[in-house]
């Protein structure tokens, strides 16, 4: 089963993708982790993000590796434990900037392809274009989105607890600067899939989206098997 959730950041998908992949025994993907990590190595390398070409070089050259449950999920990038150096405005940017980049999501896409088919149950993957171009033949797909000061207000209460300075106003800006940028790339832009169920979270808690989550699950599976009989 490959479960697809896509949407702005500050939605709660990767809470909620954590989840159904606890609920279900399924793999989580994070697949903005993995542009996250690009973004960090092109800063490490000191390039500059205009040069395509080093960019693609380096996403090519990076080995990006998800490991462990749901919950304690740790990102490697080249053996190195980047779980929480990735999880910066900077390093948002940084992976939004070279998200962009047409070579850098062909390569990208390539290894969340294998790792979702070649898992035992199946899939929960988070992203901006699972439903739409990763696995347009995903079993269910959503959409969770929520207004931007509702994204920006849990953005910063996260990253107060963790320890960040930001300011709400500054996390406000970044958010909406990242919207902006990835609903119009050319490549893959944010979209709804034509199949997704949308959420709107502004104004729901954790729990009950969970909730409609877990219901349009159930009621996919059995339209299925009724499909089957
Ligand atoms: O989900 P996130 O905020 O960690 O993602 C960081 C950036 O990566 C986001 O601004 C856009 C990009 N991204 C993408 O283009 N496609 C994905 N499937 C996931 C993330």
């Amino acid at each position: 089963m490959i479960i697809a959730i896509d949407g702005p950041s500050g939605a709660g998908k990767s809470t909620l993708g954590k989840m159904l992949a606890k609920k279900f025994d399924l793999l989580y993907l994070d697949t903005g982790a993995m542009y996250r990590a690009v973004g960090l190595a092109v800063l490490n390398a000191g390039i500059s993000f205009e040069d395509t070409e080093k960019v693609a070089e380096i996403a090519r050259n990076s080995k990006i590796k998800l490991v462990g449950e749901p919950e304690n999920l740790q990102i490697f990038l080249n053996d190195e434990d980047i779980t929480t150096e990735i999880r910066t405005n900077e390093v948002g940017q940084a992976a939004s900037i070279v998200s962009t980049i047409s070579e850098v999501r062909r390569i990208l896409v390539g290894h969340q392809r294998t790792l979702g088919e070649t898992s035992k149950n199946g899939a929960v993957l988070d992203g901006r274009d699972i439903g739409s171009v990763v696995f347009p033949n995903a079993d269910v797909k959503f959409f969770l989105t929520a207004k931007p000061e509702a994204r920006a207000r849990r953005r910063y209460e996260e990253d107060l607890e963790k320890g960040r300075a930001v300011s709400y106003e500054q996390t406000f800006a970044e958010i909406k600067e990242r919207d902006e940028r990835d609903v119009s790339r050319k490549d893959s832009p944010l979209m709804i899939a034509e199949d997704a169920v949308v959420i709107d979270t502004s104004e729901l808690d954790l729990s009950e989206v969970f909730a409609q989550m877990l219901q349009i699950l159930q009621e996919k599976s059995s339209n299925a098997a009724s499909n089957l009989t």
